[in-house]
């Protein structure tokens, strides 16, 4: 019998339906995903019948954010620099691509976030989650530094001090707590988290070229900030991913039973 894929893609009544499938590995993201992902924007994005794409997961873990296993790292395209260019790397591509798309983008979370499962929230434009959900972003402990363009929105969704909090210090919030600092639209209990998808499929019946009007209205101003941001947070992440204490700090957490 054939197994689902550990990314389900799968278009319902004019929405597109993107699910991390991995639940024994929380979900986490191989750099494989964010080639996938970006190709299934990319097409959402001019298939004149969707109207939005939703981003899930299946199982306990919304996701565990990036895979830094040897087998989820393989396949990944560091920004190369030998010609003296620079190319963007599959990652920053995978942001770029987040910032770029004009349709609704929303997020339905179905239980705890870690790292990028929590940064990209920033760049979705409705959020729904679990009671159950938490969200952390660890960087500090790995020698990380935030991305998904959080740098720049997570202060203005948030306010500085609490995205201070998040970003530097790796404080864990619960779902309530992202509620109220605007990260999360709306929280269900985990047993109704079912209850978006009829307002979701409704949603996605609206015309899509009005939507993307609308997003345009809403986002555009941020486009290039957000594209200089994405730069930037990137170059970061490369010059971190060097420091050999960071590789030793991955080797750890991926070795450690309770790692967080
Ligand atoms: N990268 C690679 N593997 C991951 C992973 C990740 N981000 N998150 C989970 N996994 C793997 C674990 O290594 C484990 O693999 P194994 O069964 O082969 O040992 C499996 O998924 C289950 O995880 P486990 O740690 O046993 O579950 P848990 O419930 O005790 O803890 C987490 C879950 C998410 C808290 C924990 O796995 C963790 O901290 N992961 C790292 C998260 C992280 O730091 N992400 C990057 C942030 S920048």
């Amino acid at each position: 019998m054939d197994q689902a894929p550990d990314l389900i893609v799968r278009a319902e009544r004019n929405a597109v339906i993107i699910t991390f499938n991995r639940p024994k590995k929380k979900n986490a993201v191989p750099a494989r995903h964010y080639n996938l992902i970006i190709d299934t924007l990319a097409q959402a994005a001019v298939d004149k019948n969707i109207a939005l794409v939703v981003i899930t997961g299946n199982g306990d873990y919304f996701t565990s954010g990036n895979d830094f296993s040897l087998e989820g790292l393989q396949g990944i395209d560091q920004a190369s620099s030998s010609d003296g260019t620079h190319s963007p790397s599959g990652f920053q591509r995978f942001i770029q691509a987040l910032i770029d798309f004009p349709k609704p983008l929303i997020a339905v979370v179905n239980g705890p976030a870690v790292g990028v499962g929590v940064t990209m929230l920033g760049l979705c434009d409705v959020v729904y989650a679990s009671d159950r959900a938490t969200f952390h972003t660890p960087f500090v402990t790995l020698g990380l530094v935030p991305e998904g363009c959080s740098s720049y929105l997570f202060p203005r969704i948030m306010g500085y001090g609490k995205a201070a909090e998040m970003l530097m210090f790796g404080h864990k919030m619960t779902a309530l707590e992202a509620y109220h600092y605007g990260l999360v639209t709306q929280v269900f209990p985990d047993e109704c988290l079912k209850d978006v998808w009829p307002r979701i499929f409704a949603w996605a019946q609206y015309s899509p070229k009005v939507l993307s009007s609308i997003k345009k209205l809403m986002r555009s101003h941020q486009m290039q900030i957000l594209q200089e941001i994405n730069i930037k947070e990137n170059a970061c992440l490369q010059e971190r991913m060097m420091d050999p204490e960071v590789y030793q700090n991955i080797v750890n957490m991926l070795s450690r039973k309770s790692k967080l």
